[in-house]
């Protein structure tokens, strides 16, 4: 289809139909038997939804606020997490192998923050995923990005291996800083994640028309945390996410950066998990807080 003329705008998402499919992974009915035990270990089988904890912000960024140490402020966070997104670096040095956590392997790397972020390539071999017993592995795909087209390429290659030996991919849709964050773009961005073999796709909630995200891709959502919010308000965004259609979260700074990381991430599995409102699931925050204070 070279003529992108007369496309005509999706309307009808049908937001309040279920996913056919009748596994608790929307979109893995069809995958062989090791891919969905993968998939169970990122998404609950009773619940069908996930608590991400993502720390893999160090390949590009290096020691920001909140991950200065792994070993003793992250690690100590881990069992309450359904499932933990990091590069193997993180995981070989500073993660106890008896976690019960889903590994999330971050797999695309190359540029720093000093140069352009797009230029990135496949930074993980599925054997060494393997030799971790990654659930999934994680790449960015930059949707509009000066280098899209290698970015979809390489997440095309990745669900090749993913698919030869059963693992999970996680598409990563990164904005670039001239892309406009809304509905319609997140669509595009999602979609073809998904249409290029993503087994799930994370993305970041939008105000407006998100269900018609979550609608319209046809693997689960999961939505990342963003720059550091108020507690209430990250509740709040992920409330409305799960409202929404999203199949979880993956969050970082929302929760490691916030001054009592373990009570927020209990709050939020009471919003993920057990379908607290926002301003419940605060209470839990604060509880912890001023327990961890005593
Ligand atoms: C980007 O650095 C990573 O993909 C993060 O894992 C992702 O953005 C989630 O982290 P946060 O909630 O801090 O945005």
């Amino acid at each position: 289809m070279a003529d992108t003329d007369g496309l005509l705008d999706a309307r009808d998402f049908g937001t309040s139909e279920p996913a056919a499919g009748g596994f608790h992974v929307k979109g893995a009915h069809g995958q062989d038997w090791g891919l969905r035990n993968r998939l169970s270990r990122i998404f609950r089988p009773d619940t069908g939804r996930t608590v991400m904890l993502a720390f893999d912000h160090g390949y590009f960024v290096g020691p920001m606020a909140g991950l200065e140490r792994l070993d003793t402020r992250i690690a100590p966070l881990t069992p309450a997490a359904d499932a933990i997104m990091m590069t193997r670096g993180a995981l070989r040095t500073s993660i106890p192998a008896t976690t019960g956590a889903g590994i999330v392997l971050r797999a695309s790397g190359g540029p720093s923050i000093l140069r352009e972020l797009s230029d990135e390539h496949i930074a993980l071999d599925m054997e060494d995923a393997l030799r971790l017993n990654a659930a999934a592995v994680a790449i960015q795909v930059f949707i509009g990005g000066e280098h899209e087209s290698r970015s979809v390429a390489n997440l095309a290659a990745l669900v090749d291996a993913g698919q030869r030996h059963g693992v999970a991919v996680l598409g990563v849709t990164a904005v670039g800083k001239d892309m406009v964050r809304d509905a319609r773009y997140f669509r595009l961005a999602t979609r073809i994640s998904a249409e290029m073999g993503a087994h799930i796709v994370k993305t970041y909630y939008v105000e407006e028309g998100f269900e018609t995200v979550t609608a319209s891709c046809p693997v689960p959502i999961i939505v990342a945390g963003g720059k550091k919010l108020p507690e209430l308000d990250a509740l709040t965004m992920a409330y409305r996410s799960i409202q929404e259609g999203a199949a979880g979260v993956d969050m970082g700074r929302n929760i490691f950066q916030s001054e009592n990381p373990a009570g927020m991430l209990a709050a939020v599995r009471g919003v993920v998990h057990d379908g607290l409102k926002p301003e419940e699931a605060y209470e839990i925050f604060q509880e912890k807080t001023a327990g961890a204070a005593i």
